[in-house]
């Protein structure tokens, strides 16, 4: 039979030791800023009920999402992102926690979207949700939170914040669907797109042109003014007041009126971070403030959060994963009891990998795998080490061999980590 390789499918990836060490590295220090904040970490099942997303999520994310019949025709769909999914388990497990709720997720998310470098179909978001509260103080935290994480990772990025609420209240003659669209074409940064559509749907003079100048509008706090004598009749206290926060805190970060962000359920200040060093795809970061749980059967709850784009981190962080030390056991014929011995070893020096025998080689044979997978240390079991028990211990790296118990043995590998940490 000519049996032909099976390929991952496209848009997904495998991830070798390296790759996983490297994205543990970088996962753990996200997850450990998060939590200096008081964030939880929550889990929420891999696939929905299709409709979960549909409510709300924009027309973008429908086309793009992975959705199936199950074997009893239910219609669900692998989550393309984690807020509606957070909302659902919100109203289900936990309206009744104290507000507000700080959570936070590291999971896989799908999406059928043609794939390019930093754009896959499955890829991971590490994000945050902060449930119950409107004020700015809440808008200010997460928006603070994302720089905090960027700022720590070492990368050239920059930070943009918007303000949805303004442009929907500039908006707010027109009909769902015709504002959902205005606000596809200016994420997408279609200024022709959007004069065509104005021109086919109507809209008067003045609403066109205020938003015209609205979404071209960028740069620092100072252009508020500006943008308040244009849409004279919208209350800026909230914006104004996040923005003095990030002042204070020395945050860099410019106004973009011009953000309006993919999903449709966003409802005030949203923003976005760019990386340098990724190409056409450099979003690494998205979110503002929302509110979904009301749609879900909830409370009417306002939320703010946002979501980083982990593989696209990936690309750009650079870190060394510390190796852990490798303690080969070569077994002289004595199997048991070099099993027992590694066992020792690995209860008494936490963080080293030892290593047994597990295809009855010859010792030449052993040394050699120890040397190939660039092993710490070899340690020898024979009849001698287990009559006397006096062990030969070899520095792979130095050449250097000892006769030493057990004792002095993890002595020596303690000594030996401390050192390499
Ligand atoms: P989003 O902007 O759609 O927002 O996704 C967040 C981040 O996920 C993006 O900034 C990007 O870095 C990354 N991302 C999106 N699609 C892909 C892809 N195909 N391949 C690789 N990375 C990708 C959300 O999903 C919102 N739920 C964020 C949020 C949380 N808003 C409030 N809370």
């Amino acid at each position: 039979m000519d049996l032909k390789r099976i390929e991952r499918p496209r848009g997904t990836r495998d991830f070798l030791p390296e790759d996983m060490e490297k994205r543990r590295e970088l996962e753990n220090t996200i997850r450990s800023i998060v939590e200096s904040f008081g964030y939880r970490e929550i889990q929420t099942p891999t696939f929905e009920h299709l409709e979960l997303f549909t409510i709300k999520s924009g027309e973008e994310i429908v086309k793009e999402m992975y959705s199936f019949k199950d074997k009893s025709g239910r219609d669900l769909a692998l989550r393309p992102e984690l807020t509606a999914p957070v909302m659902r388990l919100l109203v289900n497990e936990c309206s009744h926690l104290p507000k507000p709720i700080r959570f936070y997720y590291f999971s896989n998310c799908f999406r059928y979207e043609r794939p390019q470098r930093g754009r896959y179909r499955e890829f991971w978001q590490f994000g945050v949700e902060l449930i119950g509260s409107d004020s700015y103080l809440a808008d200010a935290e997460v928006i603070y939170l994302a720089y905090k994480i960027l700022k720590s990772l070492n990368i050239n990025f920059e930070l943009r914040v918007g303000h949805v609420g303004l442009l929907r209240f500039i908006l707010r003659d027109l009909d769902e669907t015709h504002t959902s669209r205005v606000m596809r074409l200016i994420d997408k940064k279609d200024i022709k797109g959007l004069i065509e559509f104005f021109e086919n749907i109507k809209v008067n003079k003045e609403t066109k042109e205020i938003l015209l100048s609205i979404v071209e509008k960028s740069g620092r706090s100072d252009i508020l003014d500006d943008v308040k004598s244009i849409v004279s009749d919208f209350n800026f206290g909230h914006i104004e007041k996040v923005c003095e926060i990030l002042d204070n805190l020395e945050v860099d970060y410019k106004l973009d009126f011009g953000i309006a962000r993919g999903l449709d359920y966003y409802t005030g200040i949203v923003f976005e971070a760019y990386a340098e060093g990724l190409g056409a795809q450099n979003q690494v970061c998205g979110g503002g403030s929302y509110r979904l749980a009301h749609l879900f059967g909830g409370e009417d709850i306002p939320c703010t959060g946002f979501a980083l784009g982990f593989d696209r981190l990936m690309e750009i962080y650079e870190c060394k994963p510390r190796e852990k030390i490798k303690i080969v056991v070569v077994d002289l014929g004595y199997k048991s009891d070099a099993l027992k011995v590694a066992e020792i070893i690995r209860d008494s020096v936490k963080g080293v990998s030892v290593i047994t025998d597990t295809m009855e080689r010859s010792v030449k044979k052993q040394l050699s795998y120890a040397n190939d997978i660039k092993a710490d240390f070899a340690l020898f079991v024979g009849k001698k080490e287990l009559e006397t028990g006096k062990f030969s211990f070899k520095n792979l790296k130095t050449g250097e061999q000892f006769e030493l118990s057990l004792d002095d043995i993890i002595n020596k590998i303690k000594m030996y980590t401390q050192q390499k940490a």
